[in-house]
């Protein structure tokens, strides 16, 4: 396959001084229902009242569309970060505040994205929503954790596949002893 790379007029620089602000990446991850959405979610509501450009990508909902095709298998799992990455990629480049929320469980998969999105730079920001097993697994939002443990669900993250904890997150959120507005602070001052 012969491919060209093609140079546009228009940098990322010319898109951020439009919008005012840079362009970034906030990667969400944690397990299922430690609040990585919830979170996600009121940290775009705040930056957007700020009036930043941001875009909110969500496991549950890409799952339904441009990654319909992947299951939960681990190679399924890496070729949906690595495409989230790559879409992540895109809207930065755009200039937009991306924030994704995925498992992402796999320190490989994470590392890439990393790599793919700002090669070592700063415009990804690694958020570990830490909630422990018990306090997810004690909320289970949409019953998984209890179908799992009744052998009806394979593969759950957290009890039968593993879930790598993020050796050097640039945030880690603790959902258990903060509310959600004193983490979006935390986050806001971070970023
Ligand atoms: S990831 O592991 O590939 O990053 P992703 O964040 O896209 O996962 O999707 C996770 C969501 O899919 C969960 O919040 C849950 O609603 C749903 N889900 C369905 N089956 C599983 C499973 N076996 N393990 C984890 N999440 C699952």
């Amino acid at each position: 396959m012969e491919l060209y790379p093609q140079d546009f007029s228009i940098t990322r620089q010319d898109r951020e001084r439009l919008n005012g602000h840079a362009g970034k990446v906030v990667w969400f991850t944690g397990l299922s229902a430690s609040g990585k959405s919830t979170l996600a979610n009121a940290l775009e509501t705040e930056l957007h009242r700020r009036g930043k450009r941001t875009f909110l990508l969500d496991g549950d909902n890409i799952r339904q569309g441009l990654n319909s095709d992947l299951g939960f298998s681990e190679s399924d799992r890496a070729e949906n970060i690595r495409r989230v990455a790559e879409v992540s990629k895109l809207m930065s480049d755009a200039g937009l505040i991306v924030l994704t929320a995925f498992i992402s469980p796999f320190r490989r998969d994470r590392a890439l994205a990393r790599q793919l999105i700002c090669g070592g730079g700063g415009r990804f920001c690694e958020v570990y929503v830490d909630t422990p097993l018990e306090t997810c697994e004690a909320r289970d939002p949409k019953g998984l954790y209890k179908k799992a443990r009744a052998g009806t669900l394979p593969g759950m993250t957290g009890i039968h596949s593993p879930y790598e904890i993020p050796e050097n997150p640039d945030i880690v959120v603790h959902t258990t002893h903060q509310s959600i507005e004193m983490a979006v602070r935390t986050l806001l001052k971070k970023l």
